[in-house]
């Protein structure tokens, strides 16, 4: 999708398609009652009639309307002024796309950016609809031999702004292309199967992407380096698997040299089948999504590109599959860590934490400012904060903050979860220095504490993303989360910007 900003009159513009807001109940916008204007009163007789009346979700497509220069109008409901934030208005700013892209017009121009959203600024409304729109017609079609796509697609979207919002706007589009390509890159990497998504998939993938700036310098390393510095817990892991394992590494250097980087560790198990201990049937194909920590990773380093962010940041993500074989990892089995420290594996399905530890420990060679890590990692947390919020955990109450902030600008929320010291000792071990698991209680809290004994040298957090990263039933699919989130984290960080 093409998005431009551009400032006209909406009654007199010329366009395929002309997206207009209407609150409940029947109450036009601005740009609305513009049009409303010229039309001499079209607008009002619909709603008068009863076609529509603001609701949020409603959509009227009104066709060739008399006096305007448009083909098509497109009134979107919005629902009650007052509760109209930056969440209804994204949802209307994607049913507005979906609806563009099926009329038959090829290009549209939009007015929802000049809506009162209560808490957006311009900046962010301009943004929220080049992220929302692009999100809304994604389509993970890439296998099908038949797409079913419309005949004409919305290829081209104008977002109308006030005259002096021109300059934020120009800022905000780009910004929010460079967030809305990171997002799709994470959808369209978790979408992709076990069988082609695999760890040497995403190294290539990561090589592609170091390919697009000179800033960015990738490096993959392969088994036998990683025995080389001793990361037996993540070796432990791969050893069931055909599929060598890759841990790869993306540092972009956009800020000054010595400027210490943010460090984004992402889980990046192509394919998660618990291992010997081995998971039910049902619904194991979702396990393709245990890599969405490693997508998160290399969307937002493809915004960060994108934007330019004068800022440091190293991408880490250890990728492996987890399979039962002749070689696997058995319960009772006991691994050495790059840290030194030994884990008794009693249960092979906590894999995520075995391959993070390791990657955690590496991320200290970077000097790192803060380090995040990124993960699909435990049921718990979607039995804890189910799709909407990430389970986040932190070190360092500061950076949970700001993390927090981060999420609820971008709208890619996390909620903070504790991780006292009172938790630790469920992953006592009288074998070795830890477990890998934690027991039924609090398992996404200790999964957090087996991390924090990697993370003792630096300021951490955690993202859960077991119940954020993918949807599940009809619309199943990779979401793309959070790559919003730690994009806005990023450019937060970014103080002469
Ligand atoms: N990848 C899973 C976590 C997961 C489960 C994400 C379901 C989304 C939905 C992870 O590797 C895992 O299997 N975790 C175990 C840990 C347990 C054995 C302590 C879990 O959550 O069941
Ligand atoms: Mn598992
Ligand atoms: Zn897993």
């Amino acid at each position: 999708m093409k998005f431009t900003i551009k400032h006209e009159n909406p009654g007199t513009v010329k366009s395929g398609c002309v997206i207009l807001g209407v609150f409940e109940r029947r109450k036009l916008s601005d740009a609305a009652s513009r049009f409303d204007r010229t039309t001499r009163g079209l607008l009002s007789k619909l709603l008068k009639d009863g076609e529509m009346d603001g609701k949020a979700g409603q959509t009227l497509l009104v066709h060739y309307p008399r006096g305007a220069k448009c083909e098509r109008a497109l009134l979107v409901g919005c629902g009650k002024t007052k509760d109209f934030n930056a969440s209804a208005y994204r949802k209307a700013v994607a049913s507005a796309a979906q609806v563009a892209n099926s009329c038959g017009a090829s290009e549209a121009i939009s007015f929802l950016a000049e809506l009162d959203v209560s808490d957006c600024d311009s900046y962010h409304k301009v943004r929220a609809q080049a992220e929302a729109s692009q999100g809304a017609l994604y389509t993970p079609d890439e296998l099908k031999s038949k797409k079913s796509r419309p005949a004409r697609q919305l290829r081209r979207l104008a977002i109308n702004v006030a005259a002096d919002d021109q300059q934020t706007a120009q800022q905000a589009l780009a910004d929010g292309e460079a967030i809305a390509d990171g997002v799709e890159m994470a959808r369209t990497l978790g979408n992709l199967p076990g069988n082609i998504c695999t760890p040497t998939y995403l190294a290539t993938q990561a090589r592609e992407l170091g390919k697009s700036s000179k800033q960015l310098k990738v490096s993959v390393m392969d088994t036998a380096g990683m025995k080389k510095l001793g990361m037996g817990a993540l070796l432990s892991v791969a050893i069931g698997s055909d599929e060598p394992a890759k841990l790869i590494t993306l540092e972009y250097s956009g800020g000054q040299t010595g400027d210490k980087p943010v460090v984004l560790v992402g889980k990046g198990v192509t394919f998660d089948s618990g291992g010997i201990s081995i998971k039910p049937s049902a619904a194991m194909d979702e396990m393709k999504y245990d890599m969405c920590g490693a997508a998160s990773v290399l969307g937002t380093i493809k915004a960060c590109v994108a934007m330019g962010l004068p800022i440091n940041v190293v991408g880490v993500i250890p990728a492996t599959e987890n399979l039962p074989g002749g070689r696997a990892s058995k319960p009772g089995d006991i691994v050495t860590s790059m840290s030194g420290q030994s884990i008794e594996v009693l249960n092979t399905d906590a894999e995520g934490r075995l391959i993070l530890c390791d990657a955690l420990t590496y991320s200290d060679r970077f000097n790192p400012g803060v380090v995040v890590d990124i993960a699909t990692l435990t049921g718990a947390c979607v039995i804890a904060l189910g799709s909407h919020a990430a389970g986040l955990l932190s070190n360092n109450d500061a950076l949970a903050e700001d993390l927090l902030a981060a999420g609820k600008t971008a709208g890619d929320r996390a909620w903070h979860l504790p991780l006292w010291d009172n938790y630790q000792p469920q992953l006592d071990s009288n074998f070795a220095d830890m477990a890998n698991i934690g027991g039924r209680e609090a398992g996404t809290i200790t999964a957090a504490c087996f991390l924090s004994r990697f993370t003792k040298k630096y300021r951490w957090a955690h993202l859960d993303i077991a119940g954020v990263a993918w949807k599940g039933g009809k619309e199943k699919g990779a979401t793309g989360r959070p790559v919003s989130l730690l994009t806005q984290f990023l450019i937060n960080r970014c103080s002469d910007r």
